[in-house]
């Protein structure tokens, strides 16, 4: 496997000072790492997530890196109700006063095939993984201002079918091409309010989504050959992309859909 250095390497203390992100899916994996970069970078952070466990983790790491438990805030919500969300929003612009940033990473995956895909399995992933997305993107709209930014994590399964257990998931290459062409809509819907849409896509990530095992053998056996850059992808890499994407570097960036995955989608 690859030792290639990793993003996490040179943070920029002060890249997003003054900032504000809403961070959806915060108690685990992926949106947690992204939250702890951001955090990190110096942005002032609200961990949004169903799992209110989880967030705490999640704050009580970056109040122990950075030793200032003020930087982040918990709003637990489903992103799949409206009222919730809206409260957090609120919350979000109580305690810091605006919002620049929205980062969507709450998502679910479940492994069932065509088949035995039923009706409520169907919805829920849709409606977690597609309409939370929406849901979260139109009421943080009502409160980021000209020169914000909005992140959807999507996947490389917005554009291949990844058939790891030997069959395919359709509820969820569904739900994330629809994210990644609500990204699209939103970049052209909020672009004449100076706000820029973009999603990342990411390769094999090492969080709890799946519930398997992403380090056994026969897991690497089938990555191998699919991977350009021979190692698992980490959250780290994700929240890399996200802050750049976040940031001025990016300010001519939008209605991108940006594959961070190791070079999977390559051949
Ligand atoms: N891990 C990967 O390999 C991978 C690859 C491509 C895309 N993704 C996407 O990245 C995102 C993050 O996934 P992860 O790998 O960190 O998984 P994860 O399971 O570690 O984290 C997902 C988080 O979303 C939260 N969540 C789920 N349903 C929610 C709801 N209704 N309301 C609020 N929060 C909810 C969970 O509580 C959890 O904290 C997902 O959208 C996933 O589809 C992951």
């Amino acid at each position: 496997m690859s030792t290639a250095v990793r993003p996490d390497s040179r943070i920029d203390a002060e890249r997003h000072q003054g900032k504000v992100a809403l961070v959806t899916g915060a108690a685990s994996g992926i949106g947690r790492g992204i939250a702890q970069r951001l955090a990190g970078e110096g942005m002032l952070v609200a961990c949004l997530d169903v799992n209110g466990g989880g967030i705490e983790e999640t704050m009580g790491r970056i109040g122990e890196a950075l030793g200032d438990d003020g930087r982040a805030i918990s709003c637990t919500a489903d992103v799949r109700d409206r009222a919730q969300v809206r409260a957090a929003v609120e919350a979000t612009v109580g305690v810091f006063g605006k919002l620049d940033h929205l980062v969507s990473a709450a998502g679910l995956v479940t492994m069932t095939g065509f088949d035995d895909l039923d009706d409520e399995e169907w919805d829920r992933v849709i409606d977690v993984n597609l309409k939370g997305c929406f849901l979260v993107a139109q009421e943080a709209a009502k409160a980021i201002s000209d020169g914000g930014s909005i992140v959807n994590i999507s996947t490389i399964e917005s554009d291949v079918v990844v058939s790891s257990t030997g069959h395919c998931q359709p509820h969820y290459n569904a739900s994330k091409g629809g994210v990644r062409m609500l990204t699209k809509a939103l970049a052209a819907e909020l672009g004449d309010r100076g706000i820029r849409v973009n999603d990342i896509a990411p390769g094999v990530v090492d969080t709890p989504l799946t519930g398997l095992d992403l380090h056994a053998p026969e897991a690497w056996a089938f990555m191998e050959p699919r991977v350009l850059i021979k190692r698992l992808g980490q959250p780290e890499d994700i929240a890399a992309a996200v802050s750049f994407l976040l940031s001025d570097d990016a300010s001519y960036i939008t209605g991108v859909h940006l594959p961070v995955d190791g070079g999977w989608l390559v051949r």
